[in-house]
């Protein structure tokens, strides 16, 4: 989202030729273009300074690399002043790929030039670089997670944070599954209480039924147990049990369905979404033993390949993704990256080649967990999230506001004339 209009734009080609072309055009809708040097933010100046100046480029591009006097230059058709520092486009020079500009070490040299922290590079069509100053993160400050209740739940559409683009983060929860990995203390917590948070009134309304592996031992989700989950298992063979028994539910309804020719199961208060949030996954597929760690690759496979269409999911959050420990990450229509810690661990969860698509887990700073990258099936861009803020206190506030109303324990028969604080000792109205 820019915040400014565009500044300023260049026309031009093939540049040794094409210096007397340079000139300043005012883009439509600009009624004032803004004095460039003025209004520009302090820390942006050099790139500034830069990017208007042909005499610069001329000197910029033979030095990083990415043009020469006798190969020609590449072309920065426009720059433009955004919310997050500055957008630079460019025309590439023929023979060059996104490959050239998009590597550690071209982004780290275009960062020194322009004097700015960081340099994010993509492609928005053929023969185009973007190059975007990141001076300002977006994401630095967290939003905390808040009651939606008002709004409704969308279970194909779950609100748990915002992306950086100032955009709600939303998640498909029903007819998905959420792969979330993450170094310790990245975050994965508020993601899955912000998820919880965003279908708590389904919950509520008995339209999903929650069931928590915790196999560290409840000290994340056992606030929760017994009121906001159905499930809670902590150990290894109470959660190949309760999966067990996922996938039994998960066959019984996809006979049903099939004898009645429906095809995906409507959740409803009879048969409501079953969602099997799985924490420390990785403690299961590689900790437990040999027998244990079959089992549970076994279940979760079959959930995996088979629950969508009968509305059970699983959200499985793991530390350490590696061939060992990672599930078929196929499986998973939605992938997120938080911080981790090396960047083959970004490729375990979301692919070969996913790093030089923009999605650098690895480099997310330690200072501001829930912030991740988050992959979907279907698109080959990432968006850069960070989940709301969930504290302890908001925690307990989501199991408060949406455990289901538990089963009528009170004694039975008609007490409504009893009056507590009638001790026998005056004369007035009962409280009813
Ligand atoms: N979106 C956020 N904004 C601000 N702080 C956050 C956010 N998410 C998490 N935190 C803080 O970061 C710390 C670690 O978060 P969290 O416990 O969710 O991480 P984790 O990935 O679950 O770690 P572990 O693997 O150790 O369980 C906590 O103190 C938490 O309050
Ligand atoms: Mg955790």
């Amino acid at each position: 989202m820019m915040v400014s209009p565009d500044l300023f734009i260049m026309g031009g080609s093939a540049a040794v030729t094409a210096f007397t072309l340079w000139h300043w055009r005012r883009l439509d809708g600009v009624k004032q273009p803004a004095p460039a040097a003025a209004s520009m933010p302090v820390d942006l100046a050099p790139a500034a300074s830069i990017v208007t100046d042909a005499a610069q480029l001329a000197l910029m591009w033979p030095a990083l690399k990415l043009g020469s006097w006798e190969t020609g230059f590449p072309n920065v058709t426009a720059a433009t002043l955004t919310e997050s520092g500055m957008l630079v486009e460019v025309q590439m020079l023929g023979g060059q790929s996104l490959k050239d500009w998009n590597n550690d070490a071209t982004r780290d040299a275009l960062a020194h030039y322009f004097a700015v922290p960081e340099v994010v590079v993509s492609s928005p069509s053929p023969g185009f670089v973007h190059l975007e100053l990141r001076t300002v993160d977006t994401l630095a400050v967290s939003a905390p997670v808040t009651d939606l209740l008002a709004y409704g739940v969308d279970l194909e559409a779950v609100p748990v944070g915002v992306t950086e683009d100032h955009d709600v983060w939303q998640l498909r929860v029903l007819y998905g599954h959420i792969l979330l990995a993450g170094a310790t203390g990245s975050g994965k917590g508020s993601v899955l209480w912000s998820l919880l948070n965003g279908v708590g009134p389904a919950i509520k309304a008995g339209l999903v039924d929650v069931r928590i592996a915790d196999p560290k031992g409840g000290a994340e989700f056992g606030r929760g147990e017994d009121r906001l989950f159905t499930r809670f298992a902590v150990d290894a063979a109470s959660i190949l049990a309760m999966l067990a028994e996922a996938v039994q539910e998960m066959d019984d309804r996809l006979a049903r369905m099939r004898q009645a020719g429906i095809r995906k199961l409507v959740p409803s208060v009879d048969e409501p979404l079953v969602l099997v949030m799985i924490d420390e996954a990785a403690s299961l597929s590689s900790y437990a033993d040999r027998d244990e760690r079959e089992e549970f690759r076994r279940l979760t496979g079959l959930l995996l390949s088979k629950g969508r269409a009968a509305a059970v999911s699983v959200v499985a959050a793991l530390q350490d993704p590696s061939k060992e420990t990672m599930p078929n990450r196929q499986l998973f229509p939605v992938r997120i990256g938080l911080r981790l810690d090396e960047p083959t661990q970004t490729a375990m969860v979301h692919g070969q080649g996913a790093r030089d698509r923009g999605a650098r887990c690895d480099e997310i700073s330690e200072h501001t967990p829930g912030v991740g990258y988050v992959g979907e099936d279907g698109t080959t861009a990432f968006v850069r999230v960070r989940a709301y803020w969930v504290t302890d206190n908001d925690a307990d506030r989501i199991v408060e506001q949406y455990s289901p109303a538990q089963p009528d324990l009170s004694p039975q028969a008609d007490y409504s004339g009893f009056d507590p604080d009638d001790l026998g000792d005056e004369q007035g109205p009962l409280a009813a």
